[in-house]
């Protein structure tokens, strides 16, 4: 990875933190993406210590917010001439129906519609580097979910898990829906489900979910562990030129027959881009 600069979203702990560490050491220069200035601080003094030499970049942005996923982009397209790789990590699950600045259900905002507009927006940049390679964080959460066109937001009825495994789907229909339009252009685009994996992710649940997490958690596997497919799917020469497909354990597996509906695929392509206010294509 020497010479190849790639940017990471919600790389200030967990599977992201991870997946930035083990992209530093093998020799990329790495974009740090965190909502928290602090938080990015951190993350970059202690990568900075664990790996000589490291060449690392703050970005930060709050990825539920749109105008904040533009100014990162601006930001990015700024200080970086090539773009090799980006992995699209950042998420979160919410046991309450909250809204974004741009009235959007959160989760959907923050878990889908962030990968699709950051993605959409450093698209040009990732082209004009090719090969490059986009890696959509999943989750086997997307398994069990389902696409609900007429109540994509809850607002009807609002599940912690429903609104987290919809939006887990979401990744691996734009993945889909996106790599059928990369075709040829020497842009890879994959989904991955990284396992069940000791982080924070939780940590914005109360009540039930947020109780059996902290029970489970440090029962689960660490998240130098979750990273190893983000980075597998990242970096693997054996995986030059692959696109569209779902990986878990560093392996390609089968996604959901849902995910792999294309009328889906395009129905959730079209609503994204009408929510993020771009025109379809
Ligand atoms: N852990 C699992 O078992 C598991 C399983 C399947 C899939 N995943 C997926 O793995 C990815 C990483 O999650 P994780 O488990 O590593 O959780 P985590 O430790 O909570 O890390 C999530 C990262 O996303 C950032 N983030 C959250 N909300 C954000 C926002 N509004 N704007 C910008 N950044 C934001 C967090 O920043 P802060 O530190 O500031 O909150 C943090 O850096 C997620 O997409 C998750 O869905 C996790």
């Amino acid at each position: 990875m020497a010479g190849k600069v790639c940017l990471v979203t919600g790389a200030t702990s967990g599977i992201g933190y991870e997946t930035a560490l083990g992209l530093t050491r093998a020799g990329a220069q790495v974009g740090i993406v965190g909502r928290d200035p602090a938080k990015v601080e951190r993350a970059i003094r202690a990568i900075g210590a664990a790996v000589p030499g490291a060449v690392l970049d703050p970005f930060v942005a709050d990825l539920s917010a749109q105008a904040e996923i533009r100014r990162l982009a601006a930001a990015v397209l700024a200080a970086y001439p090539r773009l090799d790789v980006l992995v699209n990590n950042a998420g979160a699950i919410f046991d309450r129906r909250e809204v974004t600045v741009d009235g959007i259900e959160r989760t959907w905002a923050l878990d889908h519609l962030g990968y699709v507009l950051l993605t959409l927006e450093l698209l040009d940049r990732l082209k004009g580097s090719a090969p490059a390679r986009i890696v959509n964080v999943a989750s086997a959460a997307h398994l069990r979910g389902h696409v609900d066109f007429a109540d994509l937001e809850g607002a009807r009825s609002y599940g912690a898990i429903r609104a987290y495994s919809q939006a887990k789907l979401g990744n691996v229909l734009f993945t889909y829906a996106l790599a059928r339009r990369l075709a040829g252009s020497g842009v890879t685009v994959n989904a991955l489900h990284p396992g069940v994996i000791n982080t924070g992710f939780a940590k914005n649940t109360r009540g039930l979910l947020g109780f059996g997490w902290g029970l489970i958690r440090p029962f689960l596997r660490p998240p130098a562990e979750g990273a190893a497919t983000s980075l597998h799917v990242a970096t693997a020469p054996e995986l030059a030129g692959v696109s569209g497909r779902y990986f878990s354990r560093c392996r390609e597996e089968p996604s959901s027959p849902e995910s792999r509906d294309e009328a889906v695929q395009e129905r959730v392509w079209e609503a994204s881009l009408r929510q993020i206010g771009r025109a379809v294509l």
